[in-house]
């Protein structure tokens, strides 16, 4: 099984921003801690960030035209809250999508609490920090492995 792991806009300065929201783990730090998770669980990993709405369509639409990967975890990001085109470009592919976030987007601002994304997506975790991602990867292979 292979996961193309996507962060969208700010998530490159996680470590760095907010971190009593999104902690001390850089980015870096982050995708190295779910590589080397996945790994163990024989999950192989690919990982991408933008902060570019239009190149996250493109990876989306690379994935599926390539058929380069099983699924896919998206954290967008803000883009989360009001991106059509995401949304549009994950209905639009046959790959299952998670929606996944850091922080308890439903503990925070009233904005946060909507996804335009949730209805097309696979799942949604949040609010495990890095275990988000992880719980993902969980969750798509228990969903493999129990059709
Ligand atoms: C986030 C939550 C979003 O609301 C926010 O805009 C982010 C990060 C998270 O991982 O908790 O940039 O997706």
């Amino acid at each position: 099984m292979k996961v193309l792991i996507l962060n969208g806009v700010n998530l490159n300065l996680t470590g760095k921003r907010e971190r009593s929201v999104y902690g001390v783990k850089t980015l870096e730090e982050i995708n190295a801690e779910i590589a080397a998770y996945a790994k163990i669980r024989g999950v192989d990993t690919e990982f991408y960030q933008s902060n570019l709405e239009g190149e996250l369509v493109n990876k989306l639409h690379e994935a599926f035209l390539n058929k380069s990967c099983d699924a896919i975890l998206l954290n967008a990001g803000a883009f989360t809250h009001y991106s059509y085109a995401l949304r549009d470009a994950i209905a639009a592919i046959d790959i299952p999508v998670v929606e996944v976030h850091i922080s308890n987007v439903h503990a925070r601002e009233e904005f946060r609490k909507n996804s335009v994304l949730s209805e097309v997506c696979a799942g949604t975790v949040f609010g495990f920090g890095v275990g988000s991602y992880i719980a993902a990867i969980e969750g798509l292979k228990y969903r493999a492995e129990n059709k």
